[in-house]
């Protein structure tokens, strides 16, 4: 069985379907989780999934990535637009990186608009709501297939 695939969740992604729900929409964190298990299993995957507020934490799960994952699918969140310590664990790691936004960066406030974790990132989906997470486990599956 090859390494997981680390699913890591930035700051107030928690209260995702409580949270702003016009722009994150109503869906919680637990269920979103269940999405990426039944897209994971059929697709053959195996997946942790984790949410942390803290910079560090995330910071020490993706060290842990390095080499125990196959690649690492990561919503950021607000950390996106100001970690550079982030930016600098994922270019430590070797496999694919898939930077995932629930909404769309682009269209919203200037701030939003730039990110440091793209700078590592293999690829980008955002805009797409929570149906983004088993969208980024069938292209991380996609990419996994094609190494
Ligand atoms: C987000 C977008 C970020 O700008 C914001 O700070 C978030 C969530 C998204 O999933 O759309 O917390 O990453």
């Amino acid at each position: 069985m090859s390494n997981p695939v680390y699913i890591l969740n930035g700051p107030n992604l928690n209260l995702l379907g409580t949270r702003e729900p016009h722009i994150y929409g109503s869906t919680s964190l637990a269920e979103v989780e269940d999405m990426c298990k039944a897209r994971a299993k059929d697709r053959g995957l195996e997946i942790k999934f984790h949410q942390s507020n803290s910079e560090a934490e995330i910071i020490g799960w993706i060290h842990e990535a390095i080499n125990g994952s196959s690649g690492i699918i990561i919503n950021p969140a607000a950390f996106t637009h100001t970690s550079v310590a982030i930016l600098d664990a994922l270019n430590m790691v070797k496999h694919p990186i898939i930077e995932l936004h629930i909404s769309n960066p682009h269209n919203r406030e200037s701030f939003r608009h730039h990110s440091y974790v793209t700078y590592a990132a293999t690829g980008m989906i955002c805009g797409l709501g929570v149906n983004g997470y088993p969208l980024a486990v069938d292209a991380m599956a996609d990419l996994l297939k094609d190494l």
